[in-house]
């Protein structure tokens, strides 16, 4: 199984952004997270990060060619903005997407509260730090959706 996994603006920070909500990993740690899940899973993956939006909805559109089966997605504030993601991830149907966030967003403010790439995840995982991913993946190889 190939599983894409996808993060927006400013993932690429953790470990130095807003560690009490974020925790102290860095963005090497979560790619090592990653890398080893796909490895206990036997699922071939790729990590893609990108703080701009297009370029998000462009690898969205490629995992449709390039045999991706699953996408885990952390849409990061583009969650909250993005109608052109929402439209990518369904443009890419049956592409079944998991949408995961690092921190608890049902907590946090009220303009967190609206999730459009949410709208088209078969699968929302939040609040579990890291390891949300590492669910996502299961999530998925599990369910072969
Ligand atoms: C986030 C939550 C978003 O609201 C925020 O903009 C992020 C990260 C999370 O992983 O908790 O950048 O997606």
């Amino acid at each position: 199984m190939k599983i894409l996994v996808i993060n927006g603006p400013n993932i690429n920070m953790l470990g130095i952004r807003e560690k009490n909500i974020y925790g102290a990993e860095t963005y090497e740690d979560l790619k090592a997270l990653l890398e080893k899940t796909f490895a206990e899973k036997g699922v071939e993956g790729e990590i893609y990060q990108s703080n701009h939006e297009g370029d998000l909805v462009d690898r969205i559109q490629q995992a449709y060619f390039d045999g991706t089966e699953g996408i885990v997605i952390n849409p990061a504030a583009y969650t909250h903005t993005s109608v052109a993601i929402l439209d990518a991830l369904k443009a890419v149907r049956p592409l079944p997407a998991v949408e995961v966030h690092i921190s608890d967003v049902k907590e946090r403010e009220d303009f967190r509260q609206i999730s459009y790439a949410g709208k088209a995840c078969v699968k929302t995982i939040m609040g579990r730090g890291l390891k949300g991913y590492v669910d996502a993946i299961a999530f998925l190889v599990e369910n072969k959706v």
